[in-house]
């Protein structure tokens, strides 16, 4: 298995990735009821002001994630990439782990403007510690956390093996129970985990997968309701977003053909998905399906 490293240097260059320091660790506000509050209008314009910028232009929706900390596991590509893009773009600072996609998260990285990139192999409990370790190292704390980081395999129940399972589980339920344990100690106080559709509705071919994905929205529910009211535990459950490269056009149609809505949706439906899961304040304990009713049928 391949040693997990840190890193906040430029996987191919060696040159540092961050373009910007991260925003030292703020302490969380707390407004009269003990909620945490958000910073408003008037603070994001001092902070402006202190950091010798224009204010920024009054938009409608204001951007609310200034001054947040994600990490978002697998983002270096497709559906990771789109919400560590949502987040980014929203102000938030956002830790883009990656495991293989090297080249392609340090050309996400080059284009944000806060950001801190960390390889790590998430099936093993050393890969989730050296994730947690650079977020403390270099942040200091953390808000969200997204468990998007997932291995899929498709492929008859009876050829499965003890491998099959115990890759399945160990990247795709055990690591994200690890990373939310760790990140506690960091602070967090929302969580994303990336399910799936096939967590509820079963399918044929998918046992291993689908079994790990429900395991997943399980703990979601079990953690919104342990963990409340300091860390929010919420999931999205995407339908179809982006096809495995090897779905063949018949079984991509066929896919379509049982989607109310009579099309796939896009790796960015599901990263305002979770953006919308981290800002409503009120929410836990939600899966959230973002599957154009495919699991209603
Ligand atoms: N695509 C869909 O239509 C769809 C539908 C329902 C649910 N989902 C869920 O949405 C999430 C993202 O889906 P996707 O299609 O974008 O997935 P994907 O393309 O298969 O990407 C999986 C991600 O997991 C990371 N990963 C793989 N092995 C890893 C390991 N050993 N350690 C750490 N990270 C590892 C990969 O990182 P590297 O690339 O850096 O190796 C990659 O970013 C998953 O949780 C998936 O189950 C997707």
């Amino acid at each position: 298995m391949q040693a997990a490293r840190a890193s906040s240097a430029d996987p191919s260059t060696g040159a540092p990735l961050q373009q910007a320091p991260i925003p030292a660790a703020a302490p969380p506000q707390r407004r009269a009821d003990g909620r945490f509050g958000r910073a408003g209008l008037a603070t994001a314009l001092r902070r402006a002001a202190r950091r010798g910028c224009a204010p920024p232009v009054v938009a409608s929706p204001p951007v609310k994630l200034d001054d947040k900390i994600a990490v978002v596991t697998g983002a270096g590509r497709r559906v990771g990439r789109a919400i560590a893009e949502e987040l980014a773009a929203a102000g938030a600072t956002v830790v883009l782990h990656y495991h293989g996609s090297r080249v392609e998260v340090a050309q996400l990285a080059s284009q944000l403007e806060r950001s801190l990139v960390v390889k790590a192999d998430l099936r093993t409990a050393a890969g989730c510690r050296t994730l947690l370790e650079a977020v403390r190292k270099h942040c200091g704390r953390l808000d969200l956390l997204v468990n998007n980081a997932a291995g899929y395999q498709r492929g008859p129940f009876a050829y499965e093996t003890d491998d099959t399972w115990n890759q399945m589980l160990a990247l795709n339920l055990v690591a994200p129970a690890r990373l939310i344990r760790g990140a506690l100690g960091l602070g967090v106080s929302s969580v994303v985990n990336i399910v799936d559709v096939a967590a509820r509705v079963p399918w044929k071919h998918h046992a291993a997968y689908a079994a790990s994905k429900a395991g997943l929205a399980h703990l979601t529910a079990c953690l919104a309701l342990e963990l409340a009211p300091a860390v929010r535990v919420n999931a999205v459950a995407p339908g179809t977003v982006a096809f495995p490269d090897d779905f063949s056009a018949g079984e991509r149609a066929a896919i379509v053909r049982r989607i109310p809505l009579e099309r796939v949706g896009q790796p960015s439906d599901v990263a305002r998905a979770v953006r919308y899961l981290f800002e409503e304040e009120y929410l836990t304990g939600v899966i959230l399906p973002v599957d154009g009713g495919a699991g209603l049928a």
